[in-house]
């Protein structure tokens, strides 16, 4: 029987006031298979094969929608308006100062209270196993100006790549950010420490003990930051100077964004699973989890511990906002926003 790329539309439940929210299973014809909820757009499940073949949930998550509608930690949802911090929440733009949302102790996170990851969006599945999700931001929404009209389309395709191809229009200039949070364990083991990480980034944004950018950009030559060759994910936490230990950093690809090119690349030896990470944004943040604590549990009864998960979000630099040297996140009306993250799999 010849397999196909196939959308499959389940109920995922509702929310308190009764909107329902719907569950898509994307397939491709070598039976990969990622579900998405188009409640924040989460990632629910991503099944990936081993070196023998084997089909293993990739990504950290929950088995129904009730448990992502409490606190969690952004588990594989689109992040926006502007993820990453802001600091103070405050930014200047045209001459207006404006005042977002405060959720991280003084300063702005991942798009406020209520951000893109905690709204649901209208799905429409396409051909093949794709799934195009939109939302309208209204002029004001956490703070931001100008009505955003976003539109995120998660596809597999038969390439073993889940492509998440994010655009966006706006009434007024306003500050835009887009990623994805997916937090990934190649293996199923209790932690990511011996997963070896490449990173094409030769610098990294400096921040203070807030994680807000000091402005510098530093070399991450002979520091523990250096991923520029692959290295253990867990092999140097000792050697860093942050509490808790693990890495929460911005990296500035040397690709400089701009065109689908290799950000990172994990391989994790027990199953012979890697996943390249490629996109058109100038950063990423790699972030092992550290604030993770047990007192999460996850799919199938597991309890998501500090360094259980790695995540790579792909996006332009922290703050940019508030960072003349950063490239800018403001976009324009009649100049769309687009940028494009793919995830791609195999086996070594
Ligand atoms: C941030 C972390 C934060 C995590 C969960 C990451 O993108 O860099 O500092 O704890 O998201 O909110």
């Amino acid at each position: 029987m010849e397999m196909k790329l196939t959308v499959q539309k389940d109920n995922f439940g509702s929310l308190p006031d009764g909107t329902a929210v719907a569950l898509y299973t994307l397939t491709n014809a070598n039976g990969l298979v990622a579900k998405v909820t188009n409640y924040g757009t989460i990632v629910t499940e991503l099944l990936i094969p081993d070196r023998q073949g084997k089909l293993g949930d990739i990504v950290l998550g929950f088995d129904n929608l009730a448990q992502y509608l409490k606190e969690h930690p952004y588990f594989g949802c689109t992040v926006g308006r502007v993820a990453n911090r802001i600091a103070k929440g405050r930014f200047t733009l045209d001459g207006k100062t404006y005042k977002l949302a405060i959720n991280n102790g003084p300063n702005h996170l991942h798009g406020g209270l209520k951000g893109f990851d905690k709204v649901v969006w209208k799905a429409v599945p396409q051909a093949d196993a794709a799934v195009r999700f939109t939302y309208t931001s209204p002029d004001g929404e956490e703070g931001y100006p100008g009505t955003l009209a976003v539109a995120v389309t998660l596809s597999l395709t038969n390439e073993n790549e889940l492509r998440i191809d994010y655009s966006a229009t706006t009434d007024k200039p306003t500050p835009v950010n887009l990623t994805n949070h997916s937090y990934f364990n190649l293996s199923g083991a209790p932690d990511i420490l011996s997963h070896e990480l490449m990173i094409a980034a030769d610098s990294y944004t400096a921040t203070d003990a807030a994680l807000i950018p000091t402005g510098e950009i530093k070399p991450v030559k002979d520091t523990p930051l250096d991923f520029t060759t692959p290295k253990a994910i867990g092999s140097r936490f000792s050697q860093l100077k942050c509490a808790p230990a693990g890495y929460d950093d911005n990296y500035v690809l040397n690709s400089g964004g701009k065109r689908l090119a290799l950000a990172a690349r994990v391989y994790e030896p027990q199953t012979g699973r890697v996943m390249e990470v490629h996109t058109t944004q100038p950063g990423v943040q790699l972030y092992t989890s550290n604030f993770l604590d047990g007192t999460l549990t996850g799919k199938r009864g597991v309890v998501y511990r500090q360094h259980g998960a790695f995540c790579l979000e792909t996006q332009h630099f922290p703050d940019a906002v508030n960072q003349p040297k950063f490239p800018s996140i403001i976009v324009q009306p009649g100049q769309p926003y687009r940028q494009t993250t793919v995830f791609k799999f195999t086996t070594k």
